[in-house]
């Protein structure tokens, strides 16, 4: 997909998103919203989901796709690194990514962003895998990052 055509699908998910999360400040029905309309309008998400951030781990939460792993254990993996480094990670190979945690072999690229609430702290990671190598850039990250700014503001 080319960047234009990129932005103007994300513009439209964002205002749409906008307009439902409106109804419900609940973060986690925020982002069980976003995550069926962002699995079922980019259709080479494969898997889309969020994990929250509870002490040293990562747990689960709301998710389309394939069985994930439930717990993500502290200082491994690409949703860990976005945590620890406070930033978007766009991994184009994950086979490459040193600690990948790989919860289905069919993944080859992947995102992870970090959510923060209004304290400023993380509160969970927006993780999404794709089966096409390099699926994720960083147009991706930044309308992504607008995603999920709903969640808690
Ligand atoms: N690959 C992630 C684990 C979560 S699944 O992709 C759903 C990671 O390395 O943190």
């Amino acid at each position: 997909m080319d960047k234009n055509t990129k932005e103007s699908r994300y513009s439209r998910i964002n205002k749409q998103l906008e307009e439902l999360l409106t109804k419900c400040d609940i973060p986690l029905a925020r982002m069980a919203t976003i995550t069926a309309v962002l699995h079922y309008k980019m259709k080479s998400f494969f898997w889309t989901g969020f994990y929250l951030k509870r002490g040293d781990n990562l747990i689960v939460a709301t998710y389309q796709g394939p069985l994930a792993c439930m717990k993500l254990e502290k200082h491994k993996g690409v949703c860990w690194a976005s945590v620890i480094e406070n930033k978007a990670i766009v991994v184009p190979n994950v086979h490459e990514f040193p600690g990948h945690v790989a919860c289905d072999s069919r993944s080859n690229s992947e995102i992870a962003i970090p959510v923060f609430n209004q304290k400023n702290e993380v509160a969970a990671v927006l993780d999404i895998d794709s089966r096409e190598y390099s699926n994720f850039d960083e147009t991706d990250a930044s309308e992504l990052t607008k995603i999920i700014r709903l969640i808690y503001h």
